[in-house]
């Protein structure tokens, strides 16, 4: 609602030129001081996917904030995608690529399970690499990406495009 966007722009700070020069760094660690807002979020954020989802996806680490908080709202699963090395093997990983260099994602295998409807969750939506990595390691282990949902969207880069191939539905309360 228009009124959890205000009260979200007016506690999400801005902060110019962080971690490098040139980005604007939305720090929501603040968030978490006001439980109700924290609470709001969580029922704008489940009401998006309620009957839609088996299971909800949750990247490290900032998607955890309010992946888990989600799942547990629809009575439904919660897995970590990690980043690589810390989860014990079995795991499905995939590779993607950064500005420089390149990053892996993992989950335990077996915890997707095959058919179910998945909705992958994270705190922003930027260039939409790790996303877009995310959704290929859930379609891998036989599941479907059905939703995407992020607290923050960035208009400015092209993280909405390089999500349409998934043909899922995408959701940010806030967008800048
Ligand atoms: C940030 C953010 C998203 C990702 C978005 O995570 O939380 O996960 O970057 O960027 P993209 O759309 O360009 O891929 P970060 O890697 O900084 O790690 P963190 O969540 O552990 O803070
Ligand atoms: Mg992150």
């Amino acid at each position: 609602s228009q009124e959890l966007i205000k009260r979200l722009e007016q506690t999400i700070e801005n902060i110019p030129d962080f971690p490098i020069p040139g980005i604007q760094f939305k720090d929501i660690s603040p968030i978490f001081l006001d439980p109700k807002l924290y609470e709001d979020v969580i029922t704008e954020l489940a009401a998006f996917s309620k009957g839609k989802i088996d299971a909800v996806c949750g990247i490290e680490s900032r998607g955890y904030l309010f992946g888990i908080a989600i799942a547990v709202a629809l009575e439904v699963p919660f897995i970590l995608i990690r980043k690589a090395g810390k989860l014990p093997p079995p795991v499905a990983s995939e590779k993607y690529d950064l500005e420089y260099g390149s990053a892996i994602i993992e989950t335990r295998e077996g915890q997707i399970k095959k058919g179910q409807r998945i909705l992958i969750h994270d705190d922003l939506l930027a260039t939409g690499g790790t996303t877009e990595a995310a959704a290929k390691l859930v379609e891998k282990q036989g599941a479907t990406v059905s939703q995407f949902s992020f607290l923050i969207g960035l208009k400015k880069l092209e993280g909405h495009e390089k999500l349409k191939k998934f043909n899922a539905e995408i959701y940010n309360i806030l967008e800048f």
